[in-house]
C-alpha cells in the first residue's frame, strides 16, 4: 500500500461522496489533510472524525465558484503543514435535462463549479505541487468520455476536464509533477440527488439500480492508488472500464445501444 504519510493532500468537495472517503483513505494512509468545501458542519465532522483517528486535518470553508477561495484553501496547507504535496479537484455536481428545455445560465452554472472551479483549484495550488513534484488529481467522469441524451451541461463540462488534465499533464511531464484523470462511472454519492441548482434534495431516491453502484470507499482505494502509481487516467467500475473501452474502439457500437435502447441521462432530482 503507497504511503502518504509526510504528504499533505488538499481535497475540494470533500463533505460528502467521493470527496469524504478520499478524505479517509489518504488519511489511513498517513496523508495529512486540508478538507475544503461549503458545508463546514460536515468538515468539521470528519476532521473530528479523523482526528480521532490519529490523523492531521484541517477544514476550510470553500465555494470554487469564488475567485480567491481555492487560494485560501492553499494558504491554509501552507500555514498549517507547510507544504502541499497532492492536489484532488473533486467539487462537483450535474445539470440535466434536454438541451431544448435548459437556458444558458442552466450551462454557465455548470462550468462554473465543474470547469472554472477545477482552473480555480489548479491555479491555487499548481505553484505547491511544483515545488514538492507533486501529484495533480482531477475528477472527471465516464461522462468526459460518452455524452447521453440528457446529460449535454454535465458531460461537455466532463469533456472539457478531461482535456485540461491532458493538456496539463504533458505541460508537467518535465517537472515530476503528474496528472491524474480519474473517471468514474456510478458510485454510491449524493450527485444524483442534487438539482440543477446545486441544491441537495434529499427526498429524492437514487434513480441508479444498486447492483451498478460502486462504494466510495471502494472507488477512494481505487483513485488513490492511481494517483499515488502517478497514473494519467483511472476508469473507476466494471461498467465504466466497459462503456469507455467501446466509446474509444468502436463509438458507432455506442451511439446505436444509445439510440436503439434510447438509453438517456436521469432526470433532475424534484421535477
Ligand atoms: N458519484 C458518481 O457516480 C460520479 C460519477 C462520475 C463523476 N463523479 C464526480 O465526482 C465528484 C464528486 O462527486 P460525488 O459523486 O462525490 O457527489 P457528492 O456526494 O454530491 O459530493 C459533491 C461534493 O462537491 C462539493 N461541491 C459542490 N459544489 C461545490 C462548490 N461550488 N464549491 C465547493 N465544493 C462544492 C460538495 O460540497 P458542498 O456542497 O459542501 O460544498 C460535495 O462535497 C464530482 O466532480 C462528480 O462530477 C461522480
Amino acid at each position: 500500500m503507497a504511503n502518504f504519510s509526510g504528504q499533505v493532500v488538499l481535497i475540494t468537495g470533500a463533505s460528502s461522496g467521493i470527496g469524504e472517503a478520499l478524505a479517509r483513505e489518504f488519511a489511513r494512509r498517513g496523508a495529512a489533510l486540508v478538507l475544503a468545501a461549503r458545508r463546514t458542519d460536515r468538515l468539521d465532522r470528519l476532521v473530528a472524525e479523523l482526528t480521532a483517528g490519529g490523523a492531521r486535518a484541517v477544514a476550510v470553508r470553500c465555494d470554487v465558484t469564488v475567485d480567491g477561495e481555492p487560494e485560501r484553501a492553499a494558504a491554509a496547507a501552507r500555514e498549517r503543514f507547510g507544504r502541499l504535496d497532492v492536489v484532488v479537484a473533486n467539487a462537483g455536481f450535474g445539470v440535466v435535462g434536454p438541451f431544448a428545455l435548459l437556458t444558458l445560465d442552466d450551462y454557465r452554472r455548470q462550468f462554473e463549479t465543474n470547469v472554472f472551479g477545477v482552473l480555480r483549484t489548479l491555479k491555487a495550488t499548481l505553484a505547491d505541487v511544483r515545488r514538492t513534484r507533486g501529484r495533480i488529481a482531477v475528477i472527471g467522469s465516464v461522462s468526459g468520455h460518452i455524452a447521453t441524451p440528457g446529460s449535454s451541461p454535465y458531460a461537455m463540462s466532463k469533456f472539457a476536464v478531461r482535456a485540461l488534465a491532458e493538456a496539463l499533464g504533458h505541460e508537467l511531464a518535465r517537472s515530476g509533477v503528474s496528472v491524474t484523470l480519474v473517471s468514474p462511472g456510478y458510485v454510491a454519492s449524493e450527485i444524483r440527488r442534487v438539482d440543477n441548482q446545486g441544491v441537495l434534495r434529499e427526498q429524492t431516491p437514487e434513480p441508479v439500480p444498486r447492483f451498478l453502484l460502486m462504494s466510495t470507499t471502494r472507488a477512494a482505494r481505487q483513485i488513490v492508488r492511481a494517483i499515488a502509481w502517478r497514473r494519467r487516467e483511472v476508469v473507476v467500475t466494471g461498467h465504466g472500464k466497459a462503456a469507455v473501452f467501446f466509446q474509444r474502439h468502436a463509438p458507432w457500437l455506442t451511439s446505436a445501444v444509445i439510440r436503439k435502447f434510447g438509453v438517456r441521462s436521469r432526470g433532475e432530482p424534484g421535477r
